[in-house]
């Protein structure tokens, strides 16, 4: 049994009996669809038996991989963009404290993100810190081709080797990528860097329970076993209970696909904890990358209440009635506070002496749900005891299992993106490579 909840008792009232169940057998189709691997993009589902099929020595050569990084480096730059970043850096932003390191992080070293954007100044900044800090890179890239990665990775190697040596440089890049094919891979293996290999069935932004997360993950010192069970208790889950039996990823993927049909077209997924904030990122990219297509799919936005309450509430609340919301509620905080009283209450929130921050921010989210609901805004609740390593990966897998029932319940290849392809061109062209003239009279012509 998984720890994960979800409820619709504020979306409910937005929806008929009827439509509901028509929506969870349409879901309960795309689940067996899934299962036995007869829809478009199945030569992309090697995910959903993911969890259930990593190896003992698997996890062992990663451990190894991340306790080398520890023994001489004070940083890890991870450069990846996309699947082949955001799962990651969701993962260790969870579970990371803001202001210190846990006991069981005492061997970590910290991660920093490369190749995820093309902006200078972040580079410069990034290579002039570098200089006089002990670091490896992660440089992980499915094509080994991607322009964003490349680049970084080109300069940080330039900088290895200067700092190092060409010797040295393969005791500190480990290399993520093809088993055979891609520039990247070609590269590792004239220098010698260690690789793990992203398995070709796997997609990246359903590549978190690979080498693409868990190498990272296990170098900034979590547990990467503990992550492994938690997502193995969500596939045993939700491969063994229908529809009927109150499978939740087809729960979600019901209500999602039923309230689209009511003209709610933007999903918001809300965290009342910013430590979640990349984990939006990640299930935006899930959702957006796998839906969005010929015309069709919820558009994935992400806000951060209650700080987001202070900007976008207004429009949340009375705005344009596109929206619906999926909540992640986290019930119990790692560590609690105490709000005392105080004689003068000059601030008066005497009101609140003797009650935990934690009641505070479950009663704003209460709040906020009731008036959300009332203001014309379907909201689902997803809550989730603590967050720990088991419950991220349980949550990481629920979202993957889910959008690839909902992307079939659209009718739509959930596993492929054939749209990311079109600025790639334009931007080559622009820049002049080899292949891309036609294009680029083209696309000036356009803008004359
Ligand atoms: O989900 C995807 O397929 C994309 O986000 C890719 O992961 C991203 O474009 C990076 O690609 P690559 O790993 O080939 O560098």
């Amino acid at each position: 049994m998984s720890n994960l909840k979800i409820s619709d008792r504020f979306a409910k009232s937005f929806l008929t009996e009827t439509l509901i169940q028509n929506e969870l057998e349409k879901a309960e189709k795309a689940r067996q669809t899934l299962l036995q691997k007869t829809g478009p993009g199945n030569e992309f589902l090697g995910w959903v038996d993911l969890p259930g099929k990593i190896s003992g020595d698997d996890l062992q050569k990663l451990r190894v991989a991340a306790e080398t990084i520890q023994s001489h480096s004070q940083f890890l730059v991870v450069v990846g963009i996309g699947g082949s970043y955001l799962g990651a850096r969701a993962v260790i932003e969870a579970l990371t404290p803001e202001f210190s390191a846990p006991e069981t992080q005492k061997k970590s070293v910290k991660i920093i993100y490369a190749g995820h954007h093309l902006d200078a100044d972040y580079h410069s900044r990034l290579l002039a810190f570098l200089e006089n800090k002990e670091f490896s890179v992660n440089v992980i890239s499915k094509s080994g081709t991607t322009t964003e990665p490349a680049i970084a990775f080109r300069l940080l190697l330039s900088l290895l080797e200067r700092k190092y040596g060409r010797e040295n440089v393969k005791k500190r890049v480990f290399a993520t990528t093809d088993r055979e094919k891609g520039a990247l891979k070609q590269l590792a293996d004239e220098y010698g860097f260690p690789t793990f290999v992203i398995p070709d069935d796997v997609g990246g932004r359903y590549s978190v329970f690979t080498p693409v997360g868990l190498l990272p993950i296990a170098a900034a010192g979590f547990s990467i076993n503990k992550l492994i069970d938690g997502a193995k208790q969500m596939e045993t889950e939700l491969k063994s209970k229908s529809a009927s039996d109150g499978n939740i990823a087809t729960i979600y993927a019901a209500i999602r696909n039923a309230l689209y049909t009511k003209g709610k077209k933007t999903e918001i997924l809300v965290s009342y904890t910013p430590a979640l904030s990349f984990l939006s990122e990640w299930w935006k990219q899930l959702f957006g990358e796998s839906e969005g297509k010929t015309g069709k799919g919820i558009f994935p936005a992400s806000v951060q209440f209650t700080t987001d309450l202070h900007s976008m509430g207004q429009y949340i609340q009375d705005g344009e009635r596109l929206l619906m919301e999926t909540v992640i509620k986290v019930e119990a905080p790692k560590q609690d506070v105490y709000l005392t009283e105080k004689p003068d209450d000059r601030d008066g929130l005497n009101y609140l002496a003797g009650k935990k921050l934690s009641e505070v921010n479950q009663s704003a989210m209460l709040g906020t749900l009731i008036a959300h609901r009332d203001g014309g805004v379907p909201c689902l609740e997803i809550t989730l005891p603590t967050l720990n390593e088991e419950m991220v990966g349980e949550l990481l897998y629920f979202f993957e299992f889910a959008c690839g029932v909902s992307g079939y319940m659209l009718g739509v290849n959930p596993f492929d993106q054939p749209g990311v392809e079109d600025y790639k061109n334009n931007m080559f062209a622009l820049l002049g490579k080899k292949g891309f003239e036609k294009r680029k009279e083209e696309i000036l012509s356009h803008i004359r």
